[in-house]
């Protein structure tokens, strides 16, 4: 029987929307024979992290359209020392006037992209939200009342993350529709796109979106591949729902994750607890059919958060 014990899962970098908070609920998915799990709206990679720390998978791709995204990800699993220094030194330069100092940051950013000024920016920028202007600029704000993670917490987990995944993960920057590609019968695509009630808005909490029609469209010739797929798309807070279901003609299996207070209520900015909807792909389902599940208590602890539609 498939059992998750609790063990600590290191996380690069704070980031709005990530699953760290409901990996555990999202891994029991997982069929055992996982060759690679791709992941290809990955913003911080919690479900990548997760399943790798548990052993679940054997390769990872990784991608994120958010190109100085993905290579500060590169200098993560390649360089991490050097990243490592060179954020000591921004986290030390800052105590003088964090304020004045982030906004230089964030100008240096936005002329150079050079990647250790996103982790730094990353770490002190409000609720993790990453925002970019129309024309491309980074323009979130500071949380001043914070100095962003202290060099010694972030040093532990880099160095951590980067062990975890290098020598397993490729790294690309293209658009979902490119990666879901490569998924071969053994792998696994877990999807996080961004969060409809965000990504049509004008408040552009994520770089660049996709709409609904353009998401359908890759999903339906996914299922014509036989792809195994887990989607974690929109739900609602309270009474209200965020965004379209996913069709039925799809087949997929919709279930529902008590998120709580953490992570999109407060996108949203709501108090109400969250709950978000997983959908499994057909292929999915299948391939689960035929394995064992997982213990007596794991399932009471997922049927307590977990209400099948
Ligand atoms: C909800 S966040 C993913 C969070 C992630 N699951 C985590 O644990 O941190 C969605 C991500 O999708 C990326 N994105 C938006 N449109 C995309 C597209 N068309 N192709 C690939 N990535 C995209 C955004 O840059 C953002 O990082």
């Amino acid at each position: 029987m498939k059992t998750l014990n609790h063990i600590s899962i290191p996380h690069p970098f704070p980031y709005q929307g990530s699953k760290r908070g409901i990996a555990k609920y999202i891994l029991p998915h997982f069929p055992s024979d996982v060759n690679c799990l791709i992941e290809p709206f990955c913003g911080a990679s919690a479900i990548t992290l997760s399943a790798s720390a548990y052993g679940l998978i054997k390769k990872v791709i990784i991608n994120d359209l958010n190109k100085p995204l993905m290579h500060l990800w590169q200098e993560i699993l390649e360089n991490p020392d050097n990243l490592m220094k060179q954020y000591e030194q921004l986290w030390h330069e800052q105590q003088i006037d964090k304020k004045a100092y982030f906004f230089k940051v964030r100008e240096q950013f936005n002329e150079t992209h050079q990647t250790h000024h996103l982790l730094y920016l990353l770490a002190r920028i409000v609720k993790g939200s990453v925002r970019y202007s129309s024309s491309g600029s980074f323009n979130q704000s500071a949380d001043n009342r914070r100095l962003g993670m202290r060099p010694n917490t972030m040093r532990k987990n880099i160095i951590n993350v980067s062990s975890l995944l290098l020598g397993t993960t490729t790294l690309s920057s293209v658009d979902f529709s490119e990666v879901v590609k490569k998924a071969k019968e053994n792998d696994l695509v877990y999807m996080d796109p961004p969060y409809q009630g965000t990504s049509f808005t004008r408040d552009h909490r994520y770089l660049n979106g996709l709409t609904y029609d353009n998401f359908v469209d890759v999903l339906k010739i996914m299922n014509e591949k036989n792809t195994s797929y887990i989607i974690s798309y929109d739900g609602k807070t309270g009474e209200k729902s965020h965004g379209k279901s996913l069709p039925n003609f799809l087949s997929l299996k919709h279930l529902h994750i008590n998120a709580g207070r953490s992570s999109q209520a407060t996108l949203l900015g709501s108090n109400d607890e969250t709950i978000e909807s997983l959908y499994l792909s057909p292929a999915l389902i299948d391939r689960l059919n035929d394995e064992e599940h997982f213990t007596p208590e794991i399932q009471q602890e997922m049927q307590q958060e977990l209400m099948f539609a």
